[in-house]
């Protein structure tokens, strides 16, 4: 139960919540295989992709944790011959582009923080979705990532946020428009990493590129100023010599702290 000293949120899910989602049984061996068998990959053969496998794929990228579920994010899978030749060019004709079956663009949507949330409202209308989620996307959303006419209610908040903070816990982030496209790139990095799992689950192998032409590759797919190119994922089946040597990383403790 939830008292009057409770964070918003909480006071808005806990206590309605009936739902109940069991936690299915998975096989902990076969995903160390597969994250310990992506690599990524800059040569592949000529072996193509199976065109539901790489659907499926994507749409298991959908399934991402992200943030308010506001999936502020798109995947281009570029399948036409001439905007593909394009594409290996703005890739900076890296193997890895030049060698790929495909290649899918990564885009960060922070500009479409709004549209989202009225979609997942409209959704909400016709779905038995509990009153919570719209008065989460009614009145916290809007609070939380509106940033105003050139960031003006951002810095608002910033100047409020840090004064609020000395009393009490409060989010900090994003107060700018900055900080948005920190917010986006946050989760379709992780979106991300789920294709590129999936496509090693599937059998296949991929390649992340952030060495590439942003500008060109936003022309060439239309796309905003606003949006952000996170990045671009190769796909295909390793060649032999696809991987360029033996996976390393720094020592373990440099990077996991426990306190
Ligand atoms: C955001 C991001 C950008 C990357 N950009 C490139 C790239 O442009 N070209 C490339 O060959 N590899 C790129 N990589 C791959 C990294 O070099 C690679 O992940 C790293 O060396 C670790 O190797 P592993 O993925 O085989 O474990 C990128 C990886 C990430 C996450």
């Amino acid at each position: 139960m939830s008292n009057s000293n409770d964070p918003i949120l909480n006071k808005l899910f806990q206590d309605s919540n009936t739902y109940i989602e069991k936690a299915l049984d998975v096989n902990k061996e076969e995903f160390i295989k597969v994250v310990q068998s992506r690599r990524s990959v800059r040569i592949y053969n000529d072996e193509q992709i199976v065109e539901s496998d790489m659907l499926q794929c994507l749409e298991l990228s959908l399934l991402s944790a992200n943030s308010s579920n506001l999936q502020p994010w798109e995947f281009y899978w570029v399948r036409d011959e001439n905007k593909k030749i394009k594409l290996i060019d703005y890739c900076l004709g890296q193997p890895a582009a030049k060698t790929a079956q495909e290649l899918v663009v990564c885009v960060a949507r922070p500009d479409n923080w709004k549209k989202n949330t009225q979609l997942m409202l409209d959704m909400s209308k016709h779905k038995e979705i509990p009153k919570a989620v719209s008065t989460y996307y009614n009145k916290i959303v809007p609070l939380a990532y509106n940033q105003g006419l050139f960031g003006l209610f951002g810095l608002i908040k910033k100047i409020s946020t840090y004064f609020i903070g000395f009393t009490r816990s409060i989010p900090r982030e994003p107060t700018s428009i900055s900080d948005m496209n920190v917010w986006a790139h946050k989760s379709t990095a992780l979106a991300c990493q789920t294709l590129m799992l999936s496509l090693r689950a599937f059998g296949y192998d991929s390649c992340p590129m952030e060495g590439i032409d942003s500008h060109k590759i936003k022309k060439l797919l239309k796309l905003p100023k606003r949006a952000k190119i996170c990045m671009v994922i190769s796909a295909g089946k390793r060649a032999d010599n696809g991987v360029y040597g033996k996976r390393f990383r720094l020592p373990k403790d440099r990077f996991i702290k426990i306190i």
